[in-house]
């Protein structure tokens, strides 16, 4: 099975977000990462709003509270594990989920990175 490493889980806080950019070329695959305690979730750092990336500082995902994730650009708020805005310009629609498992202690993007930032281009 193909896959690229993204990190070590030890890298995520227990409620913890990270970028990361996986492929090659111009256009790679730019998403992050969300751990909420024993869960990890990977997204497309796109909002389904306008496709602006999510977050305006590195790493920085996550709402005040720390209780949902956010799109820095208009408000948009989403549930950490779905990814479906609860509040906001899309509310209803869902950020992209991508696919990802831990193994051995790190996060491996599931697939080519290639083939899925070409997917979602
Ligand atoms: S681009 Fe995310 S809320 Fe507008």
């Amino acid at each position: 099975m193909t896959g690229t490493l993204l990190c070590p889980l030890s890298e995520l806080a227990e409620l913890g977000t990270k970028s990361f950019t996986a492929g090659s070329g111009p256009w790679p695959l730019r998403g992050f990462l969300v751990r909420k305690g024993r869960d990890v979730f990977a997204y497309l750092n796109r909002c389904p709003h306008a496709g602006h990336p999510l977050n305006m500082r590195p790493d920085e995902f996550l709402t005040a509270e720390r209780t949902h994730l956010m799109c820095r650009s208009h408000g948009a708020v989403f549930d950490i594990a779905t990814g479906e805005c609860l509040a906001g310009p899309c509310a209803g629609r869902f950020l992209q989920r991508l696919p990802i498992r831990v193994v051995d202690g790190y996060v491996i993007l599931d697939g080519d990175a290639d083939e899925l930032a070409a997917q979602y281009a």
